[in-house]
């Protein structure tokens, strides 16, 4: 799930299909979250309700900066995938802090080429955003593909996490590009489980099923 979003990711978990959380310093401040010690307790709660990887992200620009939040931000929680943008200091940091065997979720992904620096800095999974791609009149999907085609083509183990989702037709597709995860928004999610037939047919069987007299 792509949110921090306490009260969504109880209601996301509960349906048994969450196997991580991505947060960022946007969806944390549109919680009301405005510290670190307040992102830290955010992340400690959605720890305890998520039972895998939750990407938590740094705000320093440069690599000793993002070094420093990558290691504070591992000991925060048993799972931590630190975010780290895809810039320069951003590899400087990822090689750092993936030696030390801190794993780490590259973000603010717009090329194959930042996705191929990353994963040899060692990224343990890289974000192309794919919304803010289709934002600008580019297709984000083919740059999920064409990461998916390459890492294969070189045996590259770091997963491809297709992020920046906006609705259901992304969530299909990166998965049919090849995207080993996509981090969805609650909104996305709920619409995933929706189809008018299904609800047409619940509604049927139900109906069907009082006539013969029962209830
Ligand atoms: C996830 O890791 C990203 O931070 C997120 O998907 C960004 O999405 P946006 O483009 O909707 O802000």
């Amino acid at each position: 799930m792509d949110t921090a979003n306490i009260q969504e990711i109880r209601d996301g978990a509960r349906m048994g299909v969450i196997s991580g959380v991505t947060t960022n310093p946007s969806l944390a401040s549109a919680e009301g979250i405005g510290s670190s010690e307040s992102y830290k307790a955010a992340v400690r709660e959605i720890s305890d309700i998520v039972d895998g990887p939750i990407s938590v992200e740094v705000i320093s620009l440069d690599a000793p900066g993002m070094v420093a939040e990558g290691r504070d931000i591992a000991g925060w929680i048993p799972n931590p995938w630190v975010k780290i943008p895809s810039t320069v200091a951003g590899f400087e940091a990822i090689s750092i802090l993936s030696k030390e065997g801190i794993k780490v979720n590259q973000t603010l992904c717009f090329s194959v080429n930042q996705a191929l620096l990353g994963a040899q800095a060692g990224s343990t999974a890289v974000s192309p955003f794919i919304g803010r791609l289709d934002d600008i009149g580019l297709e984000g999907i083919d740059l999920i593909r064409d990461i998916v085609s390459v890492y294969a083509k070189h045996n590259i183990e770091t997963k491809v996490l297709a992020a920046s989702i906006r609705h259901t037709l992304h969530c299909t597709m990166a998965a049919q590009a090849g995207a080993h995860i996509a981090t969805v928004p609650y909104k996305t999610l709920l619409q995933m489980a929706q189809h008018p037939l299904t609800d047409s047919g619940v509604a049927r069987f139900k109906s069907d099923w009082e006539k013969s007299g029962n209830s």
